[in-house]
């Protein structure tokens, strides 16, 4: 016999859990059963835009099914796709060898494995401010805390080398490096990423270095972190939702550094992964196919993403009292408007969506300070409909 009808309570990490780039769908579902078309400019998902996977990653997953390969694999990957992995990295000039990488369901689940298997309870992981919100997210799962490093917006959005050296206390564990950045479109330059790992080093943390728009520069691929120093300690990862169209497929990688210092890490890594028996089978047929594979497409999407880079800083800064520093990879840009004492990133966010049904996320989803104004755009909408949001985006500003 049923009694008790309380509902059933849920977990307090969840109350810390927050994923703004998802979270403010609910308002824009609120906003669509007005009658207003939404305009989704929040997720990164360049296949919803009409750009396409390559087919030859197509045939590559197909047939992987048709040749029966649906069991699991090896908690760490298949063979052939860690040595993809592998000698990708090498071509790149950072010696890797298979046995310390692998392969995961995006990019995602190597960030989340790298943390459970690294940081305990209470301890802290320096974050940037901007951030991509899955750092922020999986540390309040596990019980951990952000540090958030200024990027300066200033300074082209590069790391505040001083603000990082100031926030180290004895619980730090790790520097989360996002170079190209999302939200920021930001390439930090050599001397900055040599000053990441010396602080690095000088502290006895671990870099993650999150590479997944590595491919998406304009003028060309960005060398991973760990060629300026190959015994530093960097868990790099990356995936093919981005530069190979596939994010729906969850396939990513991720390689640990060669340092001896980090072979805890990677048994931990390891010992976590088989917990979860695998990442999707068939995809990772696709990341084989996509490492030694024809990367044409990538030019051509690079070239895609530039001029809409262009066309977002161009077009935002021209509206009174906002300001956009030009991204240089992938296809966001974080503009700041000003706002009116009082006023918040989501009270303008809000506003906006409601009274144009463009939905854009609010800068403080990022961890940047809700008063400052900031808000993220993605530009992989055409050209042409770009341009008519922006002009939406300016009438309503200036209302
Ligand atoms: C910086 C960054 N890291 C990780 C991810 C997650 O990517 P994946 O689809 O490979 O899990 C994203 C997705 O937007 C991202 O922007």
């Amino acid at each position: 016999m049923r009694t008790v009808l309380t509902p059933i309570r849920t977990a307090q990490r969840v109350d810390r859990f927050t994923y703004a780039i998802r979270n403010i769908v609910a308002e824009a579902r609120k906003v669509e059963a007005t009658g207003t078309t939404v305009r989704y400019l929040n997720i990164g998902d360049p296949n919803q835009f009409g750009f396409v996977t390559p087919p030859h990653l197509v045939e590559a997953v197909a047939k992987a099914m048709r040749d029966g390969h649906n069991g699991y694999t090896a908690s760490v990957g298949i063979a052939a796709a860690r040595e993809a992995v592998a000698a990708d990295f090498t071509r790149r000039g950072v010696r890797t060898a298979a046995d310390r990488v692998l392969i995961t369901s995006g990019t995602s689940e190597g960030i989340e494995l790298a943390l459970t298997a690294i940081v305990d309870e209470g301890e802290e992981v320096l974050v940037p401010s901007p951030t991509y919100p899955l750092y922020t997210a999986v540390l309040a799962k596990i019980g951990a805390t952000p540090a958030y490093y200024r990027t300066d917006h200033t300074n082209g959005w590069l790391p505040d080398l001083d603000h990082i050296r100031h926030s180290i206390t004895p619980k730090t564990r790790a520097l989360v490096v996002i170079d190209p950045n999302n939200p920021t479109g930001a390439i930090y330059p050599d001397d900055t990423r040599r000053a990441l790992i010396d602080i690095a080093e000088e502290h006895g943390l671990v870099i993650l270095a999150d590479e997944v728009y590595g491919d998406l520069a304009y003028d060309g691929e960005v060398p991973p972190m760990a060629l300026l120093d190959q015994d530093a300690p960097i868990i790099s990862y990356s995936s093919l939702s981005k530069a190979y169209l596939a994010p729906g497929w969850r396939a990513g990688w991720m390689a640990v550094g060669r340092s001896p210092r980090l072979d805890p890490a990677l048994a931990a890594i390891k010992k976590l992964a088989d917990g979860r028996l695998c990442s999707p089978g068939p995809m990772q047929y696709a990341v084989v196919a996509a490492l030694n594979g024809d990367r044409s497409h990538q030019h051509r999407f690079r070239e895609e993403l530039r001029g809409r880079a262009a066309l977002t800083v161009e077009r935002l800064n021209r509206i009174p009292g906002m300001s956009c520093v030009a991204p240089r990879a992938a296809f966001y840009a974080m503009p700041k408007m000003a706002l009116p004492a009082g006023k918040t990133d989501r009270d303008y966010v809000l506003g906006l969506l409601r009274a144009t049904g463009i939905l854009v996320v609010y800068g403080s989803g990022f961890g940047t300070d809700p008063a400052d104004g900031f808000f993220r755009v993605v530009f992989l909408a055409s050209p042409g409909e770009l341009a008519a949001i922006y002009d939406e985006m300016a009438a309503y500003t200036l209302a």
